[in-house]
C-alpha cells in the first residue's frame, strides 16, 4: 500500500495546524486543536473500514445501511498518543483500546519500550489504528507496528498529526503494507530529531509538562 494521506489542503485542518504550531498557544487551546485535528484524521483513516449491509426499520419504512464488520482497535503510543484516544472512542464507541509505551532516548533517538497491553489479533477480523501525533525519525512507529505484527495484526494504519519525510521513508522501508494518515507532512528533521517547522514536544505541550 505505502500511501500517505495528507489533509492539510482542507481549510479547517490548516486553520487548526496554525493554532497547534504556534508557540503562543497554551495547553488548553493546544489540546482543543489537537482533538479537532485528530477527528479529521480519524474520519479520513476510517473511510475504508470493512462494512456489511444491515436492514434498519425507520418509523417510515425498511431501509439498509452499511455497518462496521470488523473490530476496530485504537493503539495509542504513550504518552502523546493519548491525545487521540477520546476522539477515536467518540467516533467509534465500539472500538477497543490497546496500549504501547515507548519514549525516544534523547541522545540516541532510539525508541525505549516500557509498556504493552495488546490482545492476540489473529483471533478475529480487525483494523488497528496506531495513534501518535508525531512521526519524526520513525523509530517509535516502526517499533510499534512490529509489536502489533508480532501479536498477529495485519491491517494497520498509522494516524499522526505531523510527519517528517524522513520518518515516512523509514516506516515504508520497514513496513510497506502500512498506510499513514496525517494533517501535515512537514519539511525535515533538525539535528536533534525535532520536526521542522513542527510544534515542539507534543507530549509536553498536550500535558502541560
Ligand atoms: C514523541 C512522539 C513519538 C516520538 C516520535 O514521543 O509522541 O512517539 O516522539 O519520534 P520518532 O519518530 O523519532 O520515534 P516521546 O518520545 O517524546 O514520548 P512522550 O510521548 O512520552 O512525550
Ligand atoms: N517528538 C515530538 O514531540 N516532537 C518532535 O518534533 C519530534 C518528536
Amino acid at each position: 500500500m505505502s500511501q500517505v494521506i495528507e489533509l492539510k489542503s482542507h481549510p479547517l485542518v490548516s486553520h487548526n495546524l496554525a493554532l497547534l504550531r504556534s508557540k503562543d498557544t497554551d495547553s488548553q487551546r493546544f489540546r482543543e486543536s489537537a482533538q479537532r485535528l485528530s477527528t479529521m484524521v480519524m474520519v479520513a483513516a476510517t473511510e475504508s473500514l470493512n462494512t456489511v449491509e444491515q436492514t434498519v426499520e425507520t418509523p417510515m419504512k425498511s431501509t439498509s445501511e452499511m455497518i462496521l464488520a470488523e473490530d476496530v482497535w485504537l493503539i495509542p503510543i504513550l504518552r502523546a498518543g493519548l491525545a487521540m484516544v477520546d476522539v477515536g472512542l467518540n467516533l467509534i464507541p465500539e472500538a477497543h483500546v490497546g496500549f504501547i509505551g515507548l519514549y525516544r532516548d534523547e541522545a540516541t533517538l532510539q525508541p525505549k519500550h516500557y509498556y504493552k497491553n495488546l490482545p492476540d489479533f489473529s483471533e478475529s477480523a480487525h483494523a488497528c489504528l496506531i495513534l501518535d501525533p508525531m512521526l519524526a525519525t520513525g523509530g517509535s512507529s516502526v517499533a510499534a507496528i512490529q509489536m502489533l505484527k508480532d501479536e498477529g495484526a495485519s491491517d494497520i494504519s498509522l494516524l499522526t498529526l505531523i510527519c517528517a519525510p524522513e520518518g515516512i521513508k523509514e516506516v515504508f522501508a520497514k513496513h510497506p503494507d502500512v498506510s499513514i494518515f496525517t494533517a501535515s507532512v512537514d519539511e525535515h528533521l533538525n539535528e536533534v530529531g525535532y520536526i521542522v517547522p513542527g510544534l515542539g514536544d507534543a507530549g509536553d505541550r498536550y500535558f502541560g509538562t
